[in-house]
């Protein structure tokens, strides 16, 4: 743990240049999880103030829908109640595939689907970072699926290039999808999936929790949507969690993880988000 303070500071000092070839795994992975990526939205318990201090990653309850009851394990580098003992490649097997070393299945909302996207060189990334993550000793209890999980999420992933950043659009995609999951929350779920195909980014979800209920908003061009906000409105919302009316944004959206976010980061997502097909937002919201 008392490494952290100093590696994030060391980080801040060279956002403005990250993805530079420069940049080691570490710091890629570093930046990653405490930013886009956010796996302690769901993985680090969360108090009235936010993430839990000294409880990174240590697992808490996620979320109860009528399908499921789920509970985001501790993926510190605890040796029994954490992954401390699992090797990389069964880390990246459980992140992208969604399998665990004994060969069960890992079930939503952890976004599979979308992290079988993630570039090798970023997943590598991500569990270079999660090894300097401080052991927790924190077990969780199993979740609870009424519903049957697929026997797979898929082929095996083999080999992902991560996208060139020269193409705005292309490297925003990459971020709202396998790394940040920003289309998951914010496409219209029909029969409790996110439809990213006919409704991708028209919001209209509801999420209950600690902080009351909250509706995921419309993020595409349309009226309805961030059509009204200009790019600096956006990058005020993700810096800051609120709107530049003042409202605060509201869990689950990961505000305290995005504020992190480079502004080469947040320009890319800006200019996926302005090429998204305007849709209006569900009707009844
Ligand atoms: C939207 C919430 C969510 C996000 C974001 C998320 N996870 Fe998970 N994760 C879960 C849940 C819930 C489970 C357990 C599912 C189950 O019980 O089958 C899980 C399971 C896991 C497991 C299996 C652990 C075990 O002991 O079974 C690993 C490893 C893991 N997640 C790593 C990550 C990493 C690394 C990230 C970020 C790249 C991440 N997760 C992001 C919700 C999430
Ligand atoms: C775990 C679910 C979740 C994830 C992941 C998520 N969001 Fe959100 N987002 C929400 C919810 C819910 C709201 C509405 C909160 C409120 O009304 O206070 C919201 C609000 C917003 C808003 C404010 C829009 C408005 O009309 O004021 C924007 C913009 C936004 N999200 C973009 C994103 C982007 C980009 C990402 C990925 C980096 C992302 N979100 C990831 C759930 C999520």
């Amino acid at each position: 743990m008392r490494a952290a303070p100093v590696l994030i500071a060391l980080l801040l000092s060279v956002y403005p240049f990250a993805g530079s070839a420069s940049e080691t795994p570490l710091e890629r992975g570093t930046y990653l999880v405490r930013a886009i990526v956010a796996c302690g939205n769901c993985h680090t318990p969360q108090g009235p103030d936010g993430p839990v201090a000294g409880q990174e990653l240590a697992g808490q309850l996620v979320i109860d829908f009528p399908e499921f009851t789920a509970y985001a394990p501790n993926i510190t580098s605890d040796p029994v109640s954490g992954i401390g003992n699992w090797t990389d490649e069964q880390i990246i097997a459980a992140i992208r595939e969604g399998i665990r070393p004994d060969g069960t299945i890992i079930g939503p909302p952890m976004p599979i689907d979308l992290y079988r996207g993630m570039s090798d060189e970023d997943v590598r990334a991500i569990v270079a970072y999660l090894r300097t993550v401080a052991p927790v000793r924190n077990e969780v209890p199993k979740s609870v699926y009424r519903i049957p999980l697929p026997p797979s999420w898929g082929p095996p992933v083999g080999t992902v290039a991560t996208p060139s950043r020269e193409d705005k659009v292309a490297y925003g995609a990459y971020l709202a999808g396998p790394l940040g999951h920003c289309v998951e929350c914010h496409s219209t779920f029909v029969n409790g999936v996110p439809d990213t195909k006919g409704h991708l980014g028209a919001g209209g979800n509801r999420f209950e929790g600690p902080w009351g209920i909250s509706v995921s908003a419309n993020i595409t061009p349309h009226a309805d949507g961030i059509g009204h906000y200009s790019d600096a409105d956006l990058r005020t919302i993700f810096k800051t969690g609120a709107r530049p009316d003042g409202t605060p944004i509201m869990p689950p959206m990961g505000t305290a993880y995005y504020r992190n976010m480079t502004d080469a980061d947040i320009d890319a997502l800006i200019a996926y988000l302005r090429s998204l097909p305007p849709l209006p937002s569900p009707a009844g919201d």
